[in-house]
């Protein structure tokens, strides 16, 4: 018999952490443990100051925590005493060995499994929560079934469909929740306690029950198709530079089509995450080791598109700029992935501050949540890089303007005041088409925006 007053969740991540918060807030009859191998984290989990910045979480946290939700690193008490356990933890992309590049590397997954396997002394729901590559469950249950205790193990999958920014939002109005299990009585059963708990303040009708291969491969083809319609309108912003059509008037006119549909289409300097790429990579493989290698190359090519955007973004840069920015400050508006996080897990803005650097451009870094990341995601630049809270500092002697996070701030600055603290003659690059171009250009500025003819000066 399953305790369904408890739940453990394994991994405090970006996943973990808000996930559980919201499962407490709205469950007070749950006593919902998440716990970490990671010290400082939970530390932070029960301070003043989460380790993730994401609107909404402060309250949901300061409401349950302490009353039904509690962080710690005490993971073997508390796989021993929930039968419900969450598995949230990193599924990273593998950067040794066989799929080094493309495929998950699961060790934190194995290793989580391991230590149910260890401290489990009644039988458990084992929730996956982490992305992973279709059919993992199956490894999970071999791992599992080699307990000598007798204990049962169903292994559900639940994958998170939560988009950071807007996470609590997403996870108390979700658009779904997907649960797959095996097509078994104890699979069906398994499934449905965990139903049971999202029916606390999920439509039912918004609970989707399916098998756990489908539930699995729905994840990253989920984000597949999400990034695929990035690089579908990235690519077309190319086409619009050269021919005088508006990507954002294509984009419309598009997404007034109901069988489209607006949402991600926004042309962008290219999209970033901890998702994206990982999951499409990973989809990658998983095609190519099934033999599908054109099934393989179809998806790659929305990764391929994407880093051909952030170059062909550079090379914009440098074309207008006179063919050099070598010694000539630019300041990038924005180093998170997306505005409303701190997170900067495979931004633009990294590959784009990389190749500035490469050409010698002095770069000025200015971001509201972001900026403790810069030094971690470039390393290998050091002192070369200067960050700035400030924008207006930022701003200030520079040549150049490239706003890479569609940060809210950045649409109501004073530009008249930046345009008259930067060299000159000054140029702003809108990677995210959040700025009034026609205004700047006003102003003095020559403006070159994604998808839309450029506004001159010079
Ligand atoms: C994504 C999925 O949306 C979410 O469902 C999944 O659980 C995790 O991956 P996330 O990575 O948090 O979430 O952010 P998302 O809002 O999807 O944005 C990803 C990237 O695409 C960002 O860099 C964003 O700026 C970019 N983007 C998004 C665009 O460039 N254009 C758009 O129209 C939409
Ligand atoms: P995600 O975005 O998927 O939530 P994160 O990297 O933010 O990923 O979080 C994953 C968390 O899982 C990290 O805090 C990490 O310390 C934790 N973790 C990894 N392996 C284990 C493990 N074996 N036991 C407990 N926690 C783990």
């Amino acid at each position: 018999m399953i305790d369904t007053s408890r739940i453990l969740c394994i991994g405090a991540g970006y996943v973990g952490g808000p996930t559980m918060a919201v499962v407490a807030a709205k469950c007070p009859h749950i006593r919902v443990d998440v716990v970490d191998i990671n010290e400082a984290r939970i530390a932070a989990w029960n301070s003043a100051e989460l380790p993730i910045y994401e609107p909404g979480l402060d309250e949901v946290v300061r409401a349950a925590r302490g009353r039904n939700l509690f962080f710690s690193t005490d993971i073997a008490g508390g796989i021993r005493d929930a039968d419900i356990i969450f598995v949230s933890v990193n599924t990273p992309t593998k950067t040794f060995g066989q799929g080094a590049g493309y495929a998950a590397d699961l060790q934190h997954w194995e290793k989580t499994a391991r230590q149910i396997l260890a401290h489990a002394t009644r039988d458990k729901i084992v929730v996956e929560k982490s992305t992973l590559p279709v059919r993992t469950a199956q490894a999970m249950e071999r791992i599992l079934d080699g307990n000598p205790a007798g204990v049962r193990f169903d292994v559900v999958s639940n994958p998170e469909f939560l988009a950071e920014g807007s996470a609590i939002a997403d996870l108390e109005r979700p658009d779904r929740v997907l649960i797959g299990g095996h097509d078994t009585p104890a699979g069906r059963a398994a499934r449905r306690i965990i139903a049971d708990i999202y029916a606390t303040w999920v439509p039912r009708e918004r609970i989707i029950e399916s098998n756990l291969w489908s539930a699995e491969l729905s994840k990253l083809t989920a984000n597949a198709f999400l990034a695929q319609r990035i690089s579908s309108i990235n690519s077309i912003s190319a086409l619009c530079e050269v021919t005088g059509a508006d990507v954002d008037e294509v984009a419309y006119a598009i997404g007034t089509d109901s069988r489209v549909g607006p949402r991600f289409l926004k042309a962008s300097v290219g999209f970033g995450g901890s998702c994206f790429k990982k999951d499409i990579l990973n989809l990658v493989y998983i095609c190519r080791s099934h033999g599908l290698g054109e099934v393989a190359d179809y998806w790659e090519s929305v990764v391929a598109i994407n880093e051909w955007q952030q170059s062909r973004f550079v090379r914009n840069m440098l074309a207008s700029m006179f063919n050099t920015v070598a010694g000539k400050r630019i300041a990038l508006f924005g180093f998170a992935f997306k505005a409303d996080t701190g997170d900067t897990r495979e931004s633009a803005a990294i590959g784009v501050a990389r190749q500035l650097l490469a050409e010698r451009a002095v770069v000025v870094i200015t971001d509201p949540k972001a900026l403790g990341s810069v030094r971690e995601e470039l390393p290998e630049e050091g002192d070369r890089i200067e960050c700035e809270i400030d924008p207006y500092r930022a701003a200030r002697g520079a040549h150049a303007i490239a706003v890479m996070t569609e940060w809210r701030i950045y649409r109501d600055l004073d530009y008249a005041r930046i345009f008259a603290s930067m060299e000159k003659p000054a140029f702003v690059f809108d990677g995210r088409n959040i700025l009034d171009h026609k205004r700047l250009h006003e102003i003095g500025f020559n403006v070159y925006a994604l998808g839309k003819a450029p506004l001159r000066h010079v």
